[in-house]
């Protein structure tokens, strides 16, 4: 079964975003099936390191959006970004390490500061971009 299932609740009004969110559900969905399966870390890195890196490619072009309509919450919203980025990259180094003794546990935490990122934080900008032609 799923982790985390992307519906209407989570849209941000912004097709780009909403298509960068759904494949980060999609990545979490893959590393946690992985894990539940026991599946080694030749499986489970390179699923992490898949996550890692789109989340920052997510990060960068939902933050270039947020710039060019000049959001007046960019930074609060980029340290967020950056320390999310942060947790993730710790994640894959401990797993990497074989370091992690509940992983599951650590990828369900990553999920629910996503998906409360993405209802709380990004939700705010929905507004400002699509009054500016950003949807
Ligand atoms: Fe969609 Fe602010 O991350």
């Amino acid at each position: 079964m799923a982790l985390v299932t992307w519906d209407t609740s989570y849209s941000v009004s912004v097709k780009s975003c909403d298509a960068e969110h759904q494949k980060l559900f999609d990545l979490i969905n893959q590393l946690h099936e992985a894990m539940q399966l026991g599946q080694g870390s030749t499986i489970v890195v390179p699923v992490v390191h898949e996550l890692e890196k789109y989340t920052q490619t997510h990060f960068r072009a939902e933050e270039a959006l947020l710039q060019q309509a000049c959001y007046p919450k960019l930074a609060e919203h980029r340290q967020q970004h950056q320390k999310f980025v942060a947790q993730v990259k710790q994640f894959k180094d401990d797993l990497q390490a074989g370091s992690l003794g509940n992983s599951i546990s650590v990828l369900k935490f990553l999920k629910d500061w996503l998906a409360d990122h993405i209802k709380q934080t990004d939700k705010m900008y929905s507004e400002h971009l699509n009054s500016r032609g950003i949807k």
